[in-house]
């Protein structure tokens, strides 16, 4: 282990492959990957990197996130131990339209997180229904769609700051925006949210309907990292691409969803550098028929450079 963490070799792998830990499946290793088990294990590691200029990179379940295939070399963070993964839920009982307060940790799969919410007959997170994430990370793009976002529920946010300083934050010190945050290099801890005590049975109801809906039009089972291209202002980058005639379009492994074609699908044998160069297509495409400059959503961590650049069908 390099001398740098030998005080932390413990809960620091090298060369750890980030497609393992990527919902597309793709891309190269982290120089190091950490799992600390504490907001002050935390602390140290964000401080250390400072200290050694050495890149920090905050990994939820990387569902929006596309890791060049050469890798990133710096170190990765990842709230995934149990430490990270707490709920305190309010007691049971509150009267149907009551504020309640549920503080959870930055490590939660929020998948789970809102089915469990949905148990418990908390209303505000059932419109985050389908979006794979860790808490931390949904927090952290301000994750959502037409039936709500995080921000919307979010009364505080706990984060190590760039220098491993524990610091509780307002929304407006968030700075929640369109599929975004002002967090800049500070990693997301925890979260008090402000849920609404409602019938589990109505609640449900409204959960299955998103979610069933979603499944209709988003390519839900297959890898991806889910939407590329943020909307710009006023209209809908899948349907934008659609209109340029380019579902369907693969480069190498890397296909444009016939099912939504705001959704890229890393098919058998694809690389990093597939995505990249079918993204730098679209981006062509799209700016070429109707001037419109797409902006990704997703979040690219090391070089950005396509393998592959003939079109394959
Ligand atoms: N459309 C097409 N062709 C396509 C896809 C969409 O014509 O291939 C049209 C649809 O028919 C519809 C319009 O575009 O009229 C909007 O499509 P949709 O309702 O699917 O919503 P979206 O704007 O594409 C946004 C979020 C999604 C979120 C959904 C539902 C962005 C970039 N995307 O999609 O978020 O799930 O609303 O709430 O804001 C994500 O962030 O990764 C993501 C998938």
């Amino acid at each position: 282990m390099d001398h740098r963490w030998s005080d932390m070799s413990e809960i620091i792998a090298e060369q750890e492959p980030l497609a393992l830990h990527t919902t597309f499946g793709l891309g190269g290793p982290a120089r190091w990957l950490a799992t600390p088990r504490s907001v002050g294990e935390l602390g140290r590691l964000v401080d250390r990197c400072r200290q050694e200029e050495i890149d920090l990179f905050a990994l939820g379940l990387g569902a929006n996130l596309l890791v060049s295939d050469d890798g990133v070399d710096g170190l990765v963070v990842r709230l995934s131990h149990s430490a990270f993964r707490q709920v305190e839920w309010p007691p049971s009982g509150g009267v149907r339209g009551a504020k309640v307060i549920v503080i959870a940790g930055a490590g939660l799969d929020m998948h789970r997180f809102v089915l469990e919410s949905v148990r418990h007959g908390l209303a505000g997170l059932e419109g985050l229904a389908g979006i794979p994430g860790t808490l931390g990370g949904i927090i952290r793009m301000n994750a959502g769609g037409r039936w709500g976002q995080i921000a919307d529920v979010v009364r505080e946010v706990t984060v190590v700051d760039e220098s491993g300083r524990t610091r509780r934050l307002t929304p407006p010190e968030v700075g929640f925006g369109y599929r975004g945050t002002r967090l800049g290099g500070a990693v997301v801890c925890e979260a008090t949210l402000e849920l609404t005590v409602d019938d589990p049975v109505q609640v449900r109801a409204r959960f299955m309907e998103i979610w069933s809906r979603k499944s209709q039009v988003q390519p839900l089972g297959q890898p991806s990292a889910g939407c590329v291209f943020k909307n710009p202002p006023g209209q809908s980058a899948g349907r934008l691409v659609e209109q340029a005639g380019l579902k369907g379009r693969s480069i190498g492994g890397a296909h444009v969803s016939n099912v939504h074609a705001n959704f890229i699908v890393a098919q058998e044998g694809a690389t990093a550098g597939d995505v990249f160069a079918l993204i730098g297509l679209i981006q062509h495409e799209v700016a070429q028929r109707f001037a419109v400059e797409l902006e990704l959503e997703v979040k690219v961590w090391g070089r950005r450079h396509a393998r592959s650049l003939e079109p394959v069908a």
